[in-house]
C-alpha cells in the first residue's frame, strides 16, 4: 500500500510538539512493515532547511481565489531521513522561520491545495492519504467536493486528531479560496456558522482516528464544541495509541545525553545525567528531582505549578526543574519563583531539544498534571529513560501509566488541583526514600515496550479495511 502523510510538522525537520514526533516516526515504522510511506510538509525557513541542499521535482501555478502564485515540490539531495519527505515550497507564505502564526488560514489552505494539485499529477497515486490535525483538515473535503479533484475522490483519506482544542476556524470571507465545489454542500465546512476545518475533516474523512482510546471516549463529552459531531460520526472513529520512536529515544545510544545507559547500567548512567543537570541548574543532587517538560498552556495544567512548587519546596527536601515555553503569565510566574528557592528550583523558559533528553535521563520524576492530554509522549519517553511519571488520569496518560498502588509503576491523580499534585509529590518522595522499591520500578519501566510496532500495524489494518 502506498501511503502519504500530510502534516505541518515532522521531526527532525520542524517540531513544535508531539505531532512532529508522531509524523517523524509512524511513517518509518510503516515503511518497515513493507508499505512505501512518505511525508508531505511545508518548506519552512529553519535550521533544517538551511543545512541541506534541495532539488525541485515539480513546479506549477497555484490558484488561491483570484490570485495566482507558484509552488514547487522539493526533496533533499541527500537521503537524510529514513522516509521520503516532499516539501511544498511557497516562498511568500511558507518560507518563514516559524511553523504557526496568525495568518495560518491562508498559509495552510495554499499548502493543502498545492498538495492536491501535485497529487493530481502523480503517476503513482497513493493508496491512502493520511492527514494530521486541522492544518490538513480541508483535504478530505476538497477530495470529496472540489470539482478539480474529482479524479482523486476514490482514494481513501483518513484524519488523525492530535488535539481537538485547535480546529482552525475561519470566516466565510475566505470561502472563495477553496477550489470550486457545489455550493449546496457548503454545510460540510460549517460548524456553528463558522468554517471549521477540523469539523469538515470529521465529516468527510473515510475514517477519523485519535491518538489514544481514552481520548476518543473523552471527546464524546469534551471536544471544544465538536462533541455532538463526534457522537454522530462515532462509527468511523477509532482511538489508536501513539508509540515512540525507539531509535531516537534510546538511552543506550542517545547522543544528546551526558552518559548512555541501559536498564542494566541505569544507576551509574542516570547518576551522571542528574549530576550534570544539578550542576547546570544549581540543584542539590542528593534530593529527588521533579521535572516538567512541555508547552506552558492551560491544557497542560501548569497553572497549578506556582502554588504547588511554593508549598512543596517550603515543606519538602526536593528539587524541581522546569523546561518549557508558552503563555507569558505562566512563564513569568515560574521565573519569579527562582530567587525565592535558589538551590532548590530552576526553570529554563524556552525550547531545547538536547536539554529535554537530558532531563528524561536525569530527573527522578516527571510531572504531567494535564487537563487535556490526547496521548502525551513525554510520559512514554520518561518510562523508556527510567524517570517515573506523575500524571493526571486523563487521555493517553490514563492508557499508559498505572499507579503503584495497583501494582503499577507511576503516580496518578484524578484532578488538576494543587492539593492533588502536592499529594502525588508526597507519595513520590516516600517512594524515593524507599530506594530498593524505587530502583526496582525504575529498572522495570525502562523495559516497557511503547515502540510504534503495534500501532503502526493498527493503522495499516485500518487502511486495509477501507481499501
Ligand atoms: P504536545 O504535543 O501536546 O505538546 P506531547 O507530550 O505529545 O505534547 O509532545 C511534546 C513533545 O515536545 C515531546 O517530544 C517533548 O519532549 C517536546 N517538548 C515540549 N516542550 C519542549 C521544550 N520546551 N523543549 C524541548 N522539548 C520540548
Ligand atoms: C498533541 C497532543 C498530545 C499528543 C500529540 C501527538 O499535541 O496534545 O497529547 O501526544 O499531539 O499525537
Amino acid at each position: 500500500m502506498r501511503i502519504i502523510h500530510i502534516s505541518a510538522e515532522c521531526y527532525p525537520i520542524a517540531k513544535v510538539g508531539g505531532l512532529a514526533d508522531v509524523v517523524g516516526a509512524l511513517p518509518k515504522y510503516q515503511n518497515k512493515l513493507g508499505h512505501p510511506t512518505s511525508v508531505v510538509m511545508p518548506f519552512y525557513n529553519n535550521e533544517f532547511t538551511q543545512s541541506y541542499a534541495f532539488y525541485k521535482i515539480y513546479e506549477a501555478p497555484l490558484l488561491l481565489g483570484d490570485s495566482e502564485i507558484t509552488f514547487k515540490v522539493l526533496k533533499t539531495k541527500d537521503p537524510v531521513l529514513d522516509v521520503d519527505v516532499y516539501f511544498i515550497d511557497i516562498p511568500e507564505l511558507l518560507h518563514k522561520d516559524y511553523v504557526y502564526s496568525s495568518d495560518d488560514t491562508v498559509r495552510f489552505l495554499a499548502f493543502q491545495i498545492a498538495v492536491l494539485d501535485w497529487v493530481l499529477e502523480l503517476k503513482d497515486k497513493p493508496d491512502i492519504i493520511h492527514c494530521h490535525d486541522h492544518h490538513t483538515g480541508l483535504i478530505p473535503f476538497m477530495l470529496q467536493e472540489s470539482y478539480k479533484y474529482e479524479s482523486l475522490n476514490k482514494i481513501p483519506v483518513i484524519t488523525t486528531i492530535h488535539n481537538a482544542q485547535y480546529q482552525g476556524w475561519f470566516g466565510y470571507d475566505k470561502l472563495h479560496l477553496i477550489p470550486e465545489f457545489d455550493s449546496s454542500n457548503t454545510g460540510l465546512l460549517d460548524w456553528n456558522n463558522t468554517i471549521n476545518p477540523l469539523a469538515a475533516a470529521i465529516k468527510c474523512a473515510w475514517r477519523v482516528t485519535t491518538v489514544s482510546p481514552s481520548y476518543m471516549e473523552e471527546l464524546k463529552e469534551h471536544a471544544n464544541g465538536l462533541e455532538a459531531l463526534l457522537g454522530h460520526e462515532s462509527n468511523k472513529c477509532i482511538g489508536i495509541l501513539n508509540g515512540i520512536d525507539t531509535n531516537v529515544w534510546n538511552p543506550e545510544t542517545d547522543s544528546y545525553i551526558i552518559k548512555n545507559y541501559s536498564s542494566k547500567t541505569v544507576q551509574s548512567g542516570r547518576k551522571a545525567n542528574k549530576k550534570w543537570l544539578c550542576d547546570q541548574f544549581n540543584l542539590d543532587v542528593t534530593k529527588p528531582l521533579f521535572a516538567f517538560i512541555g508547552r506552558l498552556v492551560g491544557e497542560k495544567g501548569v497553572d497549578v505549578f506556582p502554588e504547588v512548587f511554593k508549598n512543596s519546596l517550603q515543606n519538602k527536601a526536593i528539587s524541581i526543574l522546569v523546561l518549557g515555553s508558552g503563555q507569558s503569565d505562566t512563564e513569568d510566574a515560574l521565573n519569579n519563583l527562582k530567587p525565592l528557592f535558589q538551590g532548590q528550583y530552576n526553570a529554563y523558559i524556552g525550547y531545547d531539544e538536547k536539554l529535554s533528553h537530558i532531563i528524561y535521563a536525569g530527573a527522578d520524576f516527571l510531572l504531567m498534571p494535564s487537563r487535556v492530554e490526547p496521548c502525551g509522549l513525554n510520559q512514554m519517553y520518561a518510562l523508556r529513560y527510567g524517570t517515573i511519571p506523575i500524571v493526571r488520569r486523563i487521555g493517553g496518560l490514563k492508557d499508559t501509566v498505572i499507579d503503584i498502588t495497583n501494582n503499577g509503576f507511576g503516580l496518578c491523580h484524578d484532578n488538576v488541583s494543587a492539593a492533588e499534585v502536592e499529594h502525588a509529590i508526597d507519595r513520590a518522595t516516600l517512594l524515593y526514600n524507599n530506594q530498593a522499591k524505587f530502583k526496582t520500578i525504575r529498572q522495570h519501566i525502562m523495559t516497557i515496550d511503547h515502540s510504534w510496532d503495534m500501532s503502526a500495524q493498527a493503522y495499516i489494518n485500518l487502511y486495509q479495511s477501507i481499501n
